[in-house]
């Protein structure tokens, strides 16, 4: 049996930060500077990907608490919902694989080990949310299903009920 080629596991002082480059300097500057902050402050939690055969950072994502207000949810989902002001969420706030190692499927992996964690949650959580940075962040986030917030297409959110049927 081989080995899988990446393993998923919480930011650490441990990691090496320096060197990891995505396509995006905004995303690549909050990793090497905020991130670990973010992480000590309790502010979020920060999951990086580890290639198995050099120990390099080939990808991270955060999740963090977040809400999404009722009034963003398409009426078709809000109107099953009770008249609450908000449902709770968990936001994937960054999300970033290294250049060396876009296209290879890791992107879609860390979603679905964001989905996991979330649906595994003692917490229950509505769905999880995205912030699109750009037009390609918001491509992505639509290929993999997510859906557009009422009013602020850049935002995004997928039930979790569908992860949790699986
Ligand atoms: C966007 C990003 C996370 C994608 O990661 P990746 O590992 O290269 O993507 P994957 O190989 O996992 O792609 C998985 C699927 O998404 C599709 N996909 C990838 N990027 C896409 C895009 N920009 N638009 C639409 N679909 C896209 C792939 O075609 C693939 O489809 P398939 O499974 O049907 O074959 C990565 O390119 C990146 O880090 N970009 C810079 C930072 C960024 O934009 N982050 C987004 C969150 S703000």
């Amino acid at each position: 049996m081989s080995l899988p080629r990446f393993s998923i596991t919480p930011l650490s002082r441990k990691h090496q930060k320096s060197g990891f480059c995505s396509d995006s300097e905004l995303l690549d500057r909050y990793f090497s500077e905020r991130a670990g902050q973010d992480v000590k402050r309790n502010l979020a939690k920060c999951f990086v990907a580890i290639d198995c055969s050099n120990e390099k950072i080939a990808g991270f994502y955060t999740l963090s608490a977040a809400q999404i207000p009722l009034l963003q949810l398409p009426e078709k989902l809000a109107g099953k919902m009770p008249h609450y002001h908000a449902v709770q969420a968990l936001r994937l706030g960054w999300l970033a694989i290294d250049k060396s190692c876009q296209g290879h499927g890791l992107g879609s992996t860390l979603i679905a080990d964001a989905l996991k964690r979330s649906s595994r949650s003692s917490i229950t959580v509505y769905a999880m949310l995205v912030d699109a940075k750009d037009e390609n962040a918001l491509k992505f986030y639509l290929h993999h299903g997510f859906i557009p917030c009422k009013g602020a297409p850049q935002t995004l959110f997928l039930p979790l009920d569908t992860v949790r049927k699986l």
